[in-house]
């Protein structure tokens, strides 16, 4: 009994040592599998020194010493890049520049004030290779926005774009934040629609394609094109909500290579219900353009400052004067008379009447302190149908409004829109069941979001702040 106690004993025993050892390899692998996976910028906080963790990116330097190598690791979550260091042993012919990496070991406090930590790798995984010498970027190089354009699948691998596109994916954040915040309700308007909203026929046709269709069948009952504007589509809601607004790509066919127009562009447009005066639009257009851009400036500091650093040098300061002045407003008519009285020689004419142009806004954007400014009560021809009529005489004018702003010209258009049947009915035919039932004073804008990203970041050329840009006669990738 006692000895069959022992030998069950024993036999437990042994298989306990035995399971144990399992145990430990499993344990080990099983550690070694759940290496905690961090983003670069998770590891550059600091807050997981002494862990063991995984990294994942892109080279963006390697340097070669006898006993070891180090290199910077890029995951598109901060403009800092993570340092590895790793013994020369680990060494990989194929770990170069632009090559995708994954990298388990222990982050360190680093030793450098550069950095506050830094990766020690124990291996080292090339997940892609990339050959340097084709590789269109090349090591410790800025290369121009010019020059980047040009490689539009690879420009997101570069600095300046990287940082670009954080910092609009933080200020489309920071735009729905303030509607929210502001009691507006988001409204997803139509891509495809049968009205020309703005009246310019500036549209891309919408036709199907395939074996189900002839040539030029109709899909819908009607003519479809791409939207120019989701106004109306916020007219027809601002029926039933106070505050909408919608937020999505929109398509002009301008035939224009300026650096201000793209064939298809984001645009932000709010309308507003029970408006009083083109004040209740000004207001919201400036709380939101301050709002967007405090929050941009206070979370993507570093991205920022890249661009008001290198990239556009000196144009910090232009931003912080917009922020520290409230907007000026002027009159359409006060502004032709600043325009007259200037000493400027302009390419196009400043008769009262005359459309203002580019070369106009940019001078009232000077005259006015270089702050963003608003343009108000336009002449009722200038502006399209839906725009109020201000019924005033001789000069006949709407409450229309355009926010001028440093650098660009005009970034937002919007109007106090024209709720009287009766005088809709005399200028335009189509829409009026939207007057027809419980019609209330309202108004709205829109804003150029291209545009106000080349505002706050001083970017001269609007290809330069989309990821893929769409213009006449360029190509599509
Ligand atoms: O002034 P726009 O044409 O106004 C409207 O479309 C109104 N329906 C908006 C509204 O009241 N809901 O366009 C608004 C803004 C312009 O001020 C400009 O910033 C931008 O959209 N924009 C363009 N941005 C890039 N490329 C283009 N082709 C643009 N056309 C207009
Ligand atoms: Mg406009």
């Amino acid at each position: 009994m006692f000895q069959a106690a022992v030998q069950t004993f024993s036999v437990s025993a042994a298989a306990a040592s035995v399971y144990r050892g399992v145990f430990l390899v499993g344990f080990r692998r099983y550690c070694k599998k759940t290496s905690t996976k961090l983003r670069v910028s998770e590891a550059l906080t600091g807050a997981e020194v002494g862990a063991d963790v995984k990294v994942q990116g892109w080279v963006r330097s390697v340097r070669s010493q006898k006993n070891n190598i180090f290199f910077h690791v890029n995951d598109g979550s901060s403009l800092k890049s993570l340092q590895v260091v790793a013994g020369a042993e680990m060494n990989d012919p194929l770990l170069t520049f632009g090559s995708a990496v994954e990298v388990t070991g222990i982050l360190k406090k680093s030793p450098h004030q550069k950095q506050p930590v830094e990766l020690e790798a124990e291996q080292i995984r090339v997940v892609g290779g990339c050959n340097p010498v084709d590789f269109p970027f090349k090591i410790k190089e800025r290369h121009s926005l010019e020059y980047i354009r040009q490689l539009p699948h690879l420009r997101c691998r570069t600095n300046a774009f990287s940082s670009l596109l954080r910092i609009r994916s933080e200020a489309t954040a920071a735009i729905h934040s303030y509607f929210k915040d502001h009691g507006f309700v988001q409204i997803h308007t139509p891509i495809i629609t049968s009205n020309d909203c703005e009246g310019a026929g500036e549209l891309f046709k919408v036709e199907p394609s395939g074996p189900d269709f002839g040539d030029d069948e109709e899909f819908f009952s009607v003519p479809a094109f791409l939207t120019v504007s989701g106004q109306l589509h916020l007219e027809v809601m601002s029926g039933a909500f106070s505050r909408v607004y919608t937020f999505g790509p929109t398509f002009r066919a301008e035939n224009s290579q300026s650096r201000r127009h793209l064939a298809e562009f984001f645009m932000v447009e709010a309308e507003i219900s029970f408006t009083e005066s083109l004040k209740d639009l000004t207001k919201v257009m400036e709380d939101m353009f301050r709002s967007a851009t405090e929050r941009v400036l206070a979370r993507c500091v570093e991205d920022v400052d890249l661009f008001h650093r290198h990239v556009t040098p000196g144009h910090r300061d232009t931003v912080e004067a917009m922020l520290n002045k409230s907007f000026p407003v002027i009159t359409y008519t006060e502004a032709i008379d600043i325009l007259n009285r200037s000493s400027e020689k302009f390419t196009f004419p400043t008769d009262w009447g005359c459309d203002l142009m580019t070369e106009h806004e940019k001078h009232l954007v000077k005259h006015c302190g270089n702050v963003p400014v608003f343009v108000t009560d336009y002449p009722y021809d200038l502006k399209p149908f839906y725009a109020r009529d201000n019924q005033d005489q001789p000069r006949h004018t709407t409450a229309a409004v355009d926010l001028l702003v440093p650098g660009i010209g005009e970034l937002c258009g919007g109007s106090l829109r024209e709720e009287r049947l009766d005088l809709l009915m005399a200028r335009l035919k189509q829409y009026l069941d939207l007057r027809r039932f419980g019609a209330v004073p309202h108004g709205g804008f829109g804003l150029g979001f291209e545009r106000y990203l080349q505002c706050i970041l001083g970017v001269d050329n609007i290809k330069d702040v989309i990821p893929f840009p769409r213009f006449s006669h360029s190509c599509l990738l």
